[in-house]
């Protein structure tokens, strides 16, 4: 009697302590990207596509710090949700900050491979990564040398699922190790140029800052280790562009890429726009003439405006560049100029996402934008 009711007295005072972080992203811009390929993008030329400028256009570089093993290296990251691996730079390019193995005692050598790598991976292994105060032991790596992989800069951690039997991701194992209570993670990618406020990721929790309740949800795509949804209709104004056809969400991207076909027809549509090297750009004048993009995804209508699909902010000579582009993929390829008009649910349980209009585009607050870039919050839950 005595003994039990102590048993029941030790699990009540058991507690499980669970986090949740937020952890503000910086950015580059386009024109960052730009002026450091020292290229006006009506110049860009073959010889620099091949060098990989074209990619580097293409994406947005949202990036936060992780730190990876014992001695807490810190390394600055993308955020892929068409992804599932994470992808750490190693080796002596001292351009980019990479993590160096041996100066790490939590490291482990392994010979599990990742499936679906995208990368030249020089050696696998695990070890602890952290993101704010949320860290993830034993986490598998991909560790590449600096420069051989042509997609992936400076590291990038996976947003999206464990295949199957697999090595878990890192949302996965923070979830399996018990450091989240739900598997959940929010990404707002503000595409508000003008505003300090670059966007955040938000694990294990929503930022109720910037989103209500008011989440419409959408199925994703099942079995692939990635986000994608099915857009049932795509139009331009009334010009029908594809229906039921499927779309990986690219957080990595700036551009919503379509396919060879779809972005003929819709480069028609672009009227006044110009064609440089796949790229278009526009007098900054046209903007407003340009159709709106509605996207019907089950009984959820998602509109863009022209605003919302050209870089109206940056100004090149006088033209503006508009964030479509082509892919040699059937898969449409949904990238920043959609996902960040929208706060942005990653459901892993129900395996769907959210997307919500922001409760103000700024930013958590005036004083937040310049004020702390971390915060944590610790729930207590008692079991
Ligand atoms: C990460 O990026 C931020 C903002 O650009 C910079 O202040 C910081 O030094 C970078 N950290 C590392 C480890 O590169
Ligand atoms: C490193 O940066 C310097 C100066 O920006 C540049 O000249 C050099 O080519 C870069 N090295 C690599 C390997 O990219
Ligand atoms: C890569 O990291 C280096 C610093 O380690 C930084 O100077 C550079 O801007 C980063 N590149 C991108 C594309 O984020
Ligand atoms: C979270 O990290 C900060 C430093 O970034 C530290 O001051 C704080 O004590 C940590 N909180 C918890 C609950 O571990
Ligand atoms: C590496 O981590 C994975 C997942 O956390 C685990 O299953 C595996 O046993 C680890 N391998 C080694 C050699 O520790
Ligand atoms: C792997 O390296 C080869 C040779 O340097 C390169 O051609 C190829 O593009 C690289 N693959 C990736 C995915 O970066």
């Amino acid at each position: 009697m005595f003994c039990k009711s102590l048993f029941v007295l030790s699990v009540l005072a058991s507690v499980q302590v669970y986090a949740q972080v937020t952890v503000q992203l910086y950015r580059n811009t386009i024109s960052d990207l730009i002026q450091n390929a020292h290229s006006h993008p009506a110049k860009i030329d073959t010889t620099e596509r091949v060098n990989g400028l074209n990619f580097n256009l293409l994406a947005y570089w949202y990036y936060s710090t992780i730190s990876v093993g014992s001695n807490k290296q810190k390394l600055n990251v993308s955020f892929a949700t068409e992804d599932e691996s994470i992808y750490i730079p190693t080796g002596g390019d001292k351009n980019v900050t990479t993590f160096n193995p041996s100066e790490s005692s939590s490291f482990i050598r392994t010979t599990t491979k990742i499936p679906n790598v995208h990368c030249n991976v020089s050696m696998y292994g695990n070890d602890t990564v952290q993101i704010g105060n949320l860290s993830a032991a034993s986490q598998p790596l991909a560790l590449y040398e600096v420069g051989t992989c042509m997609n992936i800069l400076n590291g990038s951690v996976g947003l999206g699922f464990t295949v199957e039997n697999q090595l878990p991701t890192f949302v996965d194992n923070l979830f399996l190790q018990g450091k989240i209570k739900k598997q959940v993670v929010g990404l707002h990618l503000n595409r508000d140029w003008k505003s300090h406020f670059a966007g955040e990721i938000s694990i294990g929790h929503l930022d109720t800052r910037l989103v209500d309740d008011n989440i419409k949800y959408i199925k994703a795509t099942p079995v692939v280790p990635y986000w994608s949804v099915t857009l049932n209709i795509v139009k331009f104004n009334d010009v029908l562009i594809a229906t039921n056809v499927e779309a990986v969400l690219s957080s990595y991207l700036a551009f919503i890429l379509l396919p060879n076909d779809n972005f003929r027809t819709v480069s028609k549509l672009m009227k006044g726009s110009i064609l440089v090297d796949g790229f278009l750009l526009i007098d900054k004048s046209s903007v407003d003439k340009l159709p709106a993009l509605e996207i019907t995804v089950s009984e959820n209508k998602y509109t863009l405006s022209p605003k919302d699909y050209v870089d109206t902010v940056h100004d090149f000579n006088g033209l503006n560049l508009i964030l479509l582009g082509s892919t040699e993929d059937s898969k449409w390829q949904i990238g920043g100029s959609f996902l960040g008009k929208y706060y942005m649910e990653l459901d892993y349980q129900n395996r769907r996402i959210g997307f919500s209009e922001l409760k103000s585009s700024g930013g958590p607050s005036r004083s937040g934008l310049f004020v702390p870039l971390l915060l944590i919050t610790a729930l207590i839950n008692v079991m």
